[in-house]
């Protein structure tokens, strides 16, 4: 399995509405052989991006309902209807009370949806690993959005991390992500046994987000 590499739009300017269209279109046409590549588009460009885009697209939460009368709910069966392959869920950004969170990740799995759990503390990583997601990120709060990235100041963690995970899920995979934004993060982070990172700001706030990737990625 190739390193996994998400980029989560967040709700930036320069990532959501037609610029985030622009945007997945631009990062499409990316050369990575050696890399898995995910998008996480705001959620009203999710759609448009899933069906326009090659590269498989993630929504960046799920609510635990399927089709039917739930106002203003993201539904994990319309997520799949159109084309989404997995959802990040309980982003620090859009934390999920954890008895809502299983239901979410119950719903996903049967949905065949890959599931993403981000956690920001090593408890959290080991009662969010459990649930036995695909993916648990890693990512320290206070990091988020910032120039120094999670590798460069919470290695041990993620060597921890790794481990926890490893006991309390064998199947799971562990990302991180906060501050990243160079290929020595990116290498780092697999160096400590990561399976990969999700990055935020770096690549929609670079001059050319398609160089950017492509020169992190070569
Ligand atoms: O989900 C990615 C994330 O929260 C990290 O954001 O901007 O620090 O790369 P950023």
């Amino acid at each position: 399995m190739k390193p996994l590499i998400i980029l989560n739009f967040k709700v930036y300017e320069e990532s959501s509405g037609r610029r985030g269209v622009n945007l997945a279109r631009k990062l499409s046409s990316i050369r990575t052989k050696g890399y898995d590549v995910i998008l996480a588009p705001t959620l009203p460009t999710l759609s448009e991006i899933s069906h326009k885009v090659k590269l498989p697209v993630f929504s960046q939460h799920a609510d635990p309902v399927g089709l039917g009368a739930h106002t203003g709910q993201v539904s994990v069966d319309e997520l799949k209807k159109i084309g989404v392959r997995g959802v990040i869920l309980n982003h620090s950004e859009r934390k999920i009370p954890f008895s809502t969170l299983k239901k979410t990740v119950e719903l996903c799995k049967k949905n065949r949806l890959v599931t993403v759990i981000c956690a920001s503390s090593l408890s959290e990583i080991r009662k969010v690993a459990h649930l036995q997601p695909q993916y648990v990120c890693y990512e320290p709060k206070e990091l988020i959005g910032g120039k120094v990235s999670v590798t460069e100041a919470r290695p041990n963690i993620i060597v921890k991390a790794v481990d926890i995970v490893r006991q309390a899920s064998p199947r799971t995979l562990v990302l991180c992500g906060a501050g990243i934004h160079s290929k020595a993060d990116l290498g780092l982070a697999l160096m400590l046994g990561a399976h990969g990172v999700m990055i935020g700001h770096a690549v929609p706030k670079a001059a050319n987000p398609k160089k950017f990737l492509q020169e992190m990625l070569l």
